[in-house]
């Protein structure tokens, strides 16, 4: 579903050119959730930019959903296939009213108007924000707001949807909430990546693009790269808790029967443990 090869990518900037991706190879395949985790400034914005050509292409091969990024005859469709939520959904947001926000879109792509108000009641439907049509954006809370955003995107049925840090301004409970809506839009075939600092975050990928400044240092399972402790620190980043305590057992000379992701697997490989 998007196929990167040797992508390269250097801002401008008042002191010259200045390199953030190098030879960035990657292939994610349909209906895969990609965590693309790395510390902050390490390049992942500037990828998933670059995946529906907010920036232009410069290095190197990207397609999205069949779609060359450097095509720029396709920009438009390839928006279209390729949804992306923010951190900021403030940002996003271009109407007063939340069916409006919706419907922008669609109307955007020229959808026949007597469809537009079944696409909008469905995708509100999908984000649980029914009977939220007329109130204003700005009335919404945090969590309401990011599904508001993601409800706008999947009114164009998008194939490809990158959050990009979508959940970084949420509280906890609403964190889980969008985290819970990438793994339901997952399931109904969506490809969805992630991209993210947070290591927790990236234990629900089913793999996770380990990223330091510029370059892919590992691409794997979410096991197998959140468990291996010398790529995690080469990224600079903390392993899982669950790992952590994993590693510290074995210092000690205690060895689980496996290396846990999650705190219900430390639990489950403790049991175990005789
Ligand atoms: N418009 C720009 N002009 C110049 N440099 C930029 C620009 N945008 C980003 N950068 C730099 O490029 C590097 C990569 O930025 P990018 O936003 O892709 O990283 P990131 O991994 O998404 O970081 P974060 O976790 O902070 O969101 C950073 O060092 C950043 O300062
Ligand atoms: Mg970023």
């Amino acid at each position: 579903m998007i196929q990167a090869q040797n992508v390269g990518f250097a801002y401008e900037t008042d002191e010259g050119l200045r390199r953030v991706l190098h030879e960035v190879t990657l292939s994610i395949q349909s209906g895969e959730m990609i965590a693309v985790l790395g510390q902050n400034g390490c390049g992942k914005s500037t990828f998933a930019r670059l995946c529906n050509a907010l920036l232009p292409m410069q290095e190197g091969k990207l397609t999205v959903a069949g779609f060359d990024t450097s095509d720029k005859k396709m920009t438009f469709e390839l928006r279209r296939v390729c949804g992306m939520v923010f951190q900021n959904p403030d940002n996003q947001f271009v109407s007063s009213v939340v069916q409006e926000e919706v419907a922008f879109g669609p109307e955007n792509y020229e959808v026949p108007r007597q469809d537009i108000g079944a696409i909008v009641k469905a995708a509100l439907h999908q984000v649980a924000l029914d009977g939220f049509e007329h109130r204003a954006p700005y009335t919404l809370s945090g969590g309401q707001k990011q599904r508001l955003a993601i409800a706008g995107v999947l009114a164009l049925s998008p194939k490809v949807i990158i959050f990009d840090e979508a959940t970084a301004m949420l509280d906890p409970m609403c964190r889980r909430e969008v985290l819970a809506m990438m793994k339901k839009l997952q399931a109904q075939g969506h490809t969805i990546v992630m991209i993210t600092h947070y290591v927790e975050e990236a234990v629900l990928a089913d793999r996770v693009a380990l990223m330091q400044d510029g370059k892919i240092l590992a691409f794997g399972t979410a096991r197998e790269i959140l468990c291996d402790k010398e790529k995690m620190d080469a990224a600079k980043l903390l392993m899982p808790h669950a790992a952590r305590v994993y590693y510290d057992l074995l210092a000690e000379g205690i060895t689980l029967p496996m290396c846990p992701l999650t705190e219900e697997e430390l639990l489950e490989a403790i049991c175990r443990f005789n």
